[in-house]
């Protein structure tokens, strides 16, 4: 039975949520493999919203167990609140898993992440402030605390402690120097610990004898690899690896035994924060895709920059992850647009490069060379099959899918669950690789 990768292609904010709970339906076990409640996924049905921030997306479909796997890093208040409103909704999360091995985010790391972002001056990552990455930058100095650490109050109240001290010290010679009281802390972590008790488990066993039974499982990522902190626009990106091989690693699933790996990539690009985005349009079409896309963050409502469709990015995206189908969505943002054009060059200092540097103001100083595509001027939400599309909508995608070289399998032309229309295999001009 079939592993299947769900990733970003982008900046992030792609439909990846959407896309997990859709094929989540065929699927036993959905495994959130990286970030934390940075990450804010998206799923529109009959039954109203939902903003997933911890919870994988996969939990509205009943019977699918769904697991944070130990990539992620957990704000476990955080976590049993978003349980509770599922509840409160008539979700149920009694398939709820996370693993023993992810990493906490605790009080003191929102803070650092404040006060390292203030220390930044006039370089900002423009981070969501979820401490996200010094949870992250603990877990590599080896001395994070973990979700199994919350089952042993005597390892509990020695780490607390110890982590508490450290991060007071620091505290105490910065302008907000108030120290974080451990008694306190423990006395919200231990109702938390025992309401976890029986969700947190050793996620990579639960998933292993999944696919040893013949299940289907489902790797969801947040965040986009262009956010990636090895291959993206380092340092303006997140503290994980976003990427089909930070799946493989934050599930507990090893590479050969995936065979799919589905990559969302908008029929444009959004970021949120700063950093390099060779595409952004700073003008009124931004501002109309911005509007038409309702292209403000999910979980910090910041308006996202808006832009063009960066082959060049994408390509290097599918060639690094090993994408063997993608998901185009927001298709029907691009309704309203005569002339649609793609970047498939960049002019560095007068060279065409095909991969975006590694050094970020040599992405920033990039030139994209453009390919202007017909627009179709027509809407494209009802569509519901491919036959449905204009022929200019149909050539957009493919020329995207040329450039790529992965099939694009999927097409989004809405926000809800059927507004999500599957390309058949064989369908003329439209499948090439
Ligand atoms: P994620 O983080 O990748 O799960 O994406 P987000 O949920 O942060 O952002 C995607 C946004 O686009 C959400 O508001 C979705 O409801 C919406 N969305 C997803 N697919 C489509 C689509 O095909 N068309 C339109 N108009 N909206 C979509
Ligand atoms: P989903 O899963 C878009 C961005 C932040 C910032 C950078 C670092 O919904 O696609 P962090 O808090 O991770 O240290 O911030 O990464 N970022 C995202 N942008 N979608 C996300 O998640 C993001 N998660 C982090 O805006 O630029
Ligand atoms: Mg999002």
């Amino acid at each position: 039975m079939p592993v299947t990768i769900i990733m970003g292609g982008q900046w992030g904010d792609e439909g990846k949520g959407k896309l997990t709970d859709a094929l989540a339906a065929t699927a036993h076990v959905v495994v959130r493999a990286n970030g934390g409640s940075n990450a804010g996924h998206t799923v529109q049905t009959p039954a109203g919203v939902f903003k997933f921030r911890l919870v994988p997306s996969g939990i509205l479909n009943p019977g699918c167990l769904c697991v944070i796997g130990a990539g992620a890093v957990v704000d476990v208040s955080m976590l049993v609140a978003e349980m509770d409103a599922l509840e409160a909704r008539g979700i149920d999360t009694a398939g709820l898993r996370l693993s023993d091995r992810a990493h906490l985010v605790l009080p003191y790391h929102p803070r650092l992440d404040r006060m390292e972002e203030a220390a930044r001056v006039g370089d900002e990552i423009g981070t969501t402030l979820s401490g996200n990455g010094p949870a992250y930058a603990d877990k590599a100095s080896r001395r994070g605390i973990r979700a199994g650490d919350l089952l042993d109050a005597a390892t509990l109240d020695r780490l607390v402690r110890r982590e508490v001290a450290a991060k007071n010290r620091l505290f105490a010679i910065t302008d907000d120097p108030a120290p974080i009281d451990p008694d306190a802390l423990l006395a919200t972590l231990r109702p938390i610990a025992e309401r976890l008790a029986a969700v947190i488990v050793p996620a990579e066993v639960v998933v292993q004898d999944a696919i040893d039974a013949g299940r289907h499982v489902m790797i969801e990522c947040a965040q986009g690899p262009l956010l990636d902190v090895d291959y993206g626009t380092y340092p303006f990106g997140t503290s994980s690896s976003p990427t089909a091989a930070g799946a493989c690693q934050g599930a507990g699933i090893a590479p050969t035994q995936v065979d799919r790996v589905i990559a969302v990539f908008k029929a444009y690009s959004t970021r949120v924060g700063a950093g390099p985005m060779p595409t952004e349009l700073h003008d009124a079409t931004g501002d109309l895709i911005r509007e038409r896309g309702r292209e403000y963050g999910t979980g910090t409502g910041r308006p996202r920059r808006t832009g063009w469709f960066d082959a060049v990015a994408a390509r290097h995206v599918v060639r690094l992850n090993g994408v063997t189908e993608i998901a185009l969505t927001l298709v029907d943002v691009l309704d309203a647009f005569p002339v649609i054009p793609v970047c498939v060059a960049y002019r560095l200092d007068g060279r065409e490069i095909h991969h975006p540097p590694a050094n970020v103001e040599a992405l920033d100083r990039v030139v994209p060379s453009y390919d202007e595509r017909p627009g179709w001027s027509a809407p494209t939400d009802g569509a519901r099959h491919i036959d449905d599309l204009p022929d200019p909508t149909r050539d957009y995608i493919t020329f995207i899918q040329d450039r790529l070289r992965a099939p694009i399998r999927l097409i989004g032309v809405g926000p809800d669950r059927e507004q999500l229309i599957p390309v058949p295999a064989a369908t003329p001009g439209l499948v090439t690789a």
